[in-house]
């Protein structure tokens, strides 16, 4: 009979995964909790943080491959994730503890960036993150209509106390450690009656986009989502004046003139300073439901080319589907994740966005490391 492997041989096999938040080893970031060994059986138990949980799946899945290929003669690999605290630091002046604020831009309305927006805010909730969203179109705000949520937000000793969507459940049940929660939302929908038009000069603007991020009770978040208006870099100042963005997102669909725009939100986005984490192509492809025959609309491909060509990272393709416009139009974002036909695209782009978010951490200084609940 063979000897078990040692703690050690199992630690060292482990010393190049990495932590899907930090982009840091697991065994460097103090994730590998327990570890117990046999002959015929190996169970390890690591803790990962709500930040990284739509990649829990595939971190789990990858610890698992690499011990059944470093101990061939262990029959019985068992891993167990279990939550990690780590808790997000204060962002900037306004003190927003969130650990990723993450802007959904481009150039041009009406590619999808609000339907965007809402749908990976969703679909990072729904995995077990804790997601707000920030609507910063202040003169066309539709989060409010997309999620289907109305009405002005209750003021609390100054603070506003922000609508909180349900995202619905996962269609696959969450890991044990893992709940959806509510997400906190906040729009300038909310503030000014449907139908009535803002007009404001740039000051307000800045004053209006830094109060809704200070003064809205957040909660602790993995993420903030911001839903940016199209055009000019107003907005993308002012937030790069209040807090340090993890990024942008920027959204095109592939029609040479809004791959121009894109590339200009990109150059935008850099001039402030804030790094763009990747493209995402809107309406790449129409399939007709009757035939199954592919359309490709606006043409395909150019974001991915578009995207290498600045050296920037292309996140995915999202199909047109007229289950997306018709769960927009009704007020339920979410139920894209319901759909069998919607939920794939979104789940890929959500993933390699944590993933990118990961890599650039990992360039960054480390995080405190909370002990293990
Ligand atoms: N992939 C898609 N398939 C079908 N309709 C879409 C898709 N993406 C967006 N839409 C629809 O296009 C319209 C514009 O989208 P929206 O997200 O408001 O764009 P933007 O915020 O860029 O102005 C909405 O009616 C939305 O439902
Ligand atoms: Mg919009």
């Amino acid at each position: 009979m063979s000897t078990a492997p040692t703690a050690d041989a199992i630690r060292s096999q482990l010393a190049d995964i990495n932590d899907p938040e930090s982009g840091r080893p697991l065994t460097a970031m103090e994730q590998v909790v327990a570890i117990e060994a046999a002959s015929d059986r190996i169970a390890v138990t690591v803790g990962l943080t709500s930040h990284s949980a739509v990649l829990w799946k595939q971190t789990r899945g990858r610890i698992e491959e690499r011990l059944r290929t470093a101990f061939p003669a262990v029959t019985d690999v068992s891993v167990t994730i279990t939550p990690h605290q780590r808790a997000p630091g204060k962002l900037g002046q306004i003190g927003l503890e969130a650990k990723s604020v993450i802007a959904v831009g481009s150039g041009k309305g009406g590619v999808g960036k609000s339907t965007l927006a809402v749908s990976l805010a969703i679909g990072l909730a729904r995995a077990g993150s804790r997601v707000g969203i920030l609507d910063a179109d202040v003169y066309g705000p539709s989060v409010p209509h997309l999620v289907g949520l109305e009405g002005r937000p209750a003021i609390n000793d100054g603070k506003i106390v922000p609508q909180q969507l349900n995202p619905g459940q996962p269609v696959d049940p969450l890991p044990d450690g893992l709940t959806v929660q509510p997400m906190p939302i906040m729009s300038m929908g909310f503030m000014v009656p449907p139908g009535e038009a803002v007009v404001w000069r740039g000051p307000m603007l800045h004053g209006a986009i830094t109060q809704m991020l200070r003064d809205t009770l957040w909660g602790p978040l993995d993420y903030l989502i911001i839903d940016m208006p199209p055009g000019t870099g107003d907005i993308a100042l002012t937030l790069s004046q209040v807090l340090p963005l993890s990024g942008a997102v920027v959204v095109c669909t592939p029609q040479d003139v809004a791959l121009l725009d894109a590339t200009k939100a990109i150059a935008m986005f850099q001039k402030v300073n804030i790094p763009v984490l990747g493209m995402v192509e809107n309406m790449s492809f129409f399939v007709c439901p009757d035939t199954g025959k592919r359309y490709n609309i606006f043409g395909t491909g150019g974001a991915e080319r578009t995207a290498k060509e600045l050296e920037i990272p292309f996140l995915g393709e999202v199909p047109i589907q007229i289950p997306i416009r018709e769960h927009g139009d009704a007020g339920n974002t979410a139920a894209n994740y319901d759909d069998p036909q919607a939920r794939p695209y979104l789940e890929s782009i959500c993933s390699r966005l944590v993933g990118g978010l990961a890599a650039r951490n990992a360039a960054a200084p480390p995080l405190p490391s909370l002990p293990t609940l």
